[in-house]
């Protein structure tokens, strides 16, 4: 991350990290509010239009969660890099419409074989399904586990960028304004 880093070179690191599962932010940290603050892994499946893409099981009780309070915050951190991004903005969601729809027809069948199954985090009930049959099924009908499936966009109010470096640290806000303000704050 240089000093001049503008909104345009963040987006491409982040597309880069949607698009690589070897990226450092490939992989998120996404903090709700539940019964009390949550936090846990999201994969990034996308970067449109100042939003954040991720899946998740509609079933799932971080979405519950986050149907009550849709304010969330996703955080990565770049080892080589020595470089944190913090990400804070509002979830927008879709399920069982055409959004949902035209995100699961650019989906491989691997990732779609996960929304057979019940929802996470309930009690175990007997064998869960094999792969085998898994994708059986979804050969057989390919909407099978659309029911379940939940795109969610996070619309990014606000990023923090953290630069970790021996000559200080440098640490950089975008605010979305309908632009963007870009300002450097104490790190
Ligand atoms: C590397 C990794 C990536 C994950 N990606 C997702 C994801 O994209 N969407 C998702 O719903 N859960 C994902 N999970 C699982 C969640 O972190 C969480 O454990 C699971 O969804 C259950 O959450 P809940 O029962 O509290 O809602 C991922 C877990 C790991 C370890």
């Amino acid at each position: 991350m240089k000093e001049d880093q503008t909104i345009n070179d963040i987006w491409s690191i982040l597309l880069e990290a949607a698009n690589s599962r070897s990226h450092a932010y490939h992989v998120l940290s996404l903090a709700y509010q539940s019964q009390q603050v949550e936090c846990c892994s999201v994969v990034l499946q996308g970067i449109e239009s100042a939003t954040v893409r991720f899946h998740a099981h509609h079933g799932s009780p971080k979405i519950a969660a986050i149907i009550k309070n849709p304010r969330v915050s996703l955080l990565g951190y770049d080892r080589l890099e020595k470089e944190q991004i913090r990400i804070k903005g509002t979830v927008v969601m879709h399920h069982g419409d055409e959004e949902a729809k035209r995100i699961w027809h650019t989906m491989k069948d691997s990732s779609k074989l996960c929304y057979q199954y019940p929802a996470p985090g309930i009690d175990r009930d007997g064998e869960p399904l094999s792969q085998e049959r898994l994708r059986e099924n979804l050969k057989a009908d390919p909407l099978v586990g659309l029911d379940a499936f939940v795109v969610c966009y996070v619309q990014i109010d606000m990023i923090d960028l953290l630069r970790l470096q021996y000559k200080g640290h440098q640490r950089f806000q975008y605010i979305n304004q309908g632009g963007w303000l870009v300002k450097e704050v104490q790190a």
